[in-house]
């Protein structure tokens, strides 16, 4: 209903302007949806904020502006309330007509965005042979869906995978390598060294307890910088191997990503210092190359320079960052750059911002976002580990949910009487297990820490995706038992809203726009989530309310169209969740 909100607002100037003189067009109207259904729709507070300056009650400011207002098409007639409110009833007939145009729009009344933008979103970055923990997967996930929602807008969507893939502990890998499978650096063929971590562990094992070894795999990271063949075909064998398993993750999330890790700005390194030097605001400390920034300091309070050359000559994570802005804006074009990590990194952005926006290299119409997210942690509120107190592998974590979903599913059956194919089984207990694991962590406000709970996410009940999904099986129980087709029920479905939990469950029907365009800006998936919720649950209110098969035409078929309407609904919105519906569960 962003196009009704906005047709208020320039009505409400009109009548401004032409209650007090033309200078009052430019005074926003200060309209907000009402803070309880029964005083209408949407309410104005302008004649409060205009007091003072017209030297009236606000009261007799609302009045003036009431009587200068046609919103005949629109609204019941307005009324003042309070200390001078003006209350907004929208009314039945044109929310009828409003919710027709709707059906008949695949996008349910979400409109692309006037200018569509490039856009970047930098987000999962796991790192090579490191593990790709829950924080990845976080990252993960509501990097997807905003990806989802911002190409739903008809944006130009560069989804980056920003892998660790470059860096010191290479050598100490390679090194490894070579010692545990000379054979693997001569043959062709790909590499097969079972788990990555654990080869990780071995390594880092080596590497502490051999000063031989270290000094090789130090010489190992020369070798690599100077693109010596040898090593880089063993960096790339590693790289490969870990690709190929986060690939089974991608897959089993269905999350596409392109990759463009750290090693892909190595060359363009060195031009980074070097400009920054002409900027002058390099500084040497203690033969490192720094900026030193306002508002960053150490625990003691000391300056903290962000380090974009370290004394050995090296680059770090920042000098690739700042790399990467230089060349997303300048060659990909970005006009917004959205990075999702944990927000332990918060201050590694806002320093890398403030560096490149310093240098000037991030024009105006430019906009950097870090989108920050908490911490994934256990039942028992500490960090998420498995009960033998190891981090817990993403691959069984996903295969867990979905093997406590079949139970559950199996469990549910078995009450019910119903026997279930081998093939539905499976394809509920994926679809639910992997959606729960999803929507749990998107329901969430990001920025906070949330508890991992199997229990929780699986239930049919709150605000979980088997409750989501529930509501959807519903109507299309529904569309099932009456034989009905949806798609069929077409032009003449005309909407009639007679019954309030039909209003109710319209109005926010209606709300699908605000709510994209709210995440648009905002980043929180969260927001998404609550308004299904609240649709599922207007659904269902509307559902135990109002018969639908059993009532007479014309009803039957309008509220036919609702079940439609809310279906599609809950469908596309879960779908910018990354979230697949099912028909039967
Ligand atoms: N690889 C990093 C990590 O695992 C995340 C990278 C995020 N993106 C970026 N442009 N720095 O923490």
């Amino acid at each position: 209903m962003k196009a009704t909100q906005e047709e208020l607002r320039i009505k409400f100037k009109k009548a401004l302007g032409e209650a007090f003189g033309d200078k009052y067009t430019a005074i926003d109207p200060i309209l907000v949806p009402a803070s309880n259904p029964k005083f209408g729709d949407y309410q104005s507070n302008v004649a409060l904020s205009l007091s003072k300056q017209l030297k009236q009650q606000p009261k007799a400011i609302a009045q003036q502006i009431v009587e200068k207002l046609d919103l005949s098409d629109i609204c019941e007639p307005p009324e003042v309330a309070g200390a001078g409110f003006i209350n907004l009833k929208l009314k039945t007939a044109y929310l009828e007509a409003l919710l027709k145009t709707i059906q008949e729009d695949p996008r349910l009344g979400v409109a692309t965005a006037k200018i569509p933008k490039r856009e970047i979103v930098d987000f999962s970055s796991p790192n090579i042979a490191k593990e790709m923990h829950v924080g990845h997967l976080r990252s993960t996930i509501i990097g997807d869906s905003i990806a989802r929602i911002l190409e739903f807008l008809g944006h130009d969507v560069l989804r980056l995978n920003h892998v660790g893939d470059w860096g010191t502990q290479f050598g100490m890998l390679i090194t490894y390598l070579r010692e545990v499978y000379p054979e693997a650096l001569t043959t062709a063929n790909a590499l097969d060294i079972g788990d990555l971590v654990s080869f990780y562990r071995k390594a880092k094992q080596r590497f502490d307890e051999d000063e031989t070894f270290q000094e090789t795999a130090r010489q190992e990271v020369v070798r690599l910088q100077a693109g010596a063949e040898d090593t880089l075909h063993a960096w790339k064998l590693l790289c490969e191997q870990s690709r190929q398993e986060f690939q089974v993750i991608y897959n089993l999330l269905d999350v596409k990503l392109i990759e463009r890790g750290e090693s892909f700005y190595n060359p363009l390194l060195p031009q980074v210092v070097e400009d920054l030097e002409k900027t002058g605001l390099l500084v040497e400390d203690a033969g490192a190359k720094c900026v030193f920034l306002e508002g960053f300091t150490n625990r003691e309070g000391e300056p903290q320079p962000l380090i974009v050359q370290k004394s050995d000559g090296g680059y770090n994570y920042a000098t690739t960052d700042l790399a990467a802005i230089r060349y997303r804006i300048q060659q990909d074009e970005a006009k917004r750059i959205i990075y999702v990590t944990d927000a332990g990194q918060a201050n590694h952005f806002a320093q890398v911002i403030q560096v490149a926006r310093k240098a000037g290299w991030i024009p105006d119409d430019v906009e950097l976002v870090h989108v920050p997210f908490g911490l994934v942690l256990g039942e028992d509120g500490k960090k998420f580990k498995t009960r033998s107190g190891e981090t817990v592998r993403l691959r069984d974590l996903l295969d867990e949910a979905v093997s406590r979903t079949r139970a559950d599913l199996e469990t549910r059956l078995q009450q019910e009487g119903r026997s279930e194919t081998e093939e539905f089984k499976e394809h509920a207990a994926q679809v639910v297990g992997i959606s729960a694991v999803k929507y749990a962590d998107l329901s969430q406000n990001r920025t906070s820490n949330y508890i991992f709970s199997y229990d929780k996410m699986l239930s049919l009940k709150g605000n979980t995706a088997p409750y989501m999904l529930y509501a959807y099986v519903r109507t299309q129980g529904i569309s099932r038992e009456g034989n009905i087709d949806f798609d069929k029920l077409g032009a003449n479905a005309n909407i009639l809203l007679r019954e309030e939990t039909e209003l109710t469950l319209a109005k926010h029907l209606l709300q699908l726009d605000e709510v994209i365009s709210d995440v648009e800006q905002n980043l929180l998936p969260n927001r998404l989530c609550d308004y299904l919720y609240q649709l599922s649950d207007k659904f269902n209110k509307f559902y135990e309310n109002c018969p639908v098969l059993k009532s007479e035409e014309p009803v039957r078929t309008s509220r036919l169209a609702l079940c439609d309407l809310t279906a599609r609904t809950l469908k596309l919105g879960l779908s910018l969740l990354g979230i697949q519906v099912i028909e039967r569960m």
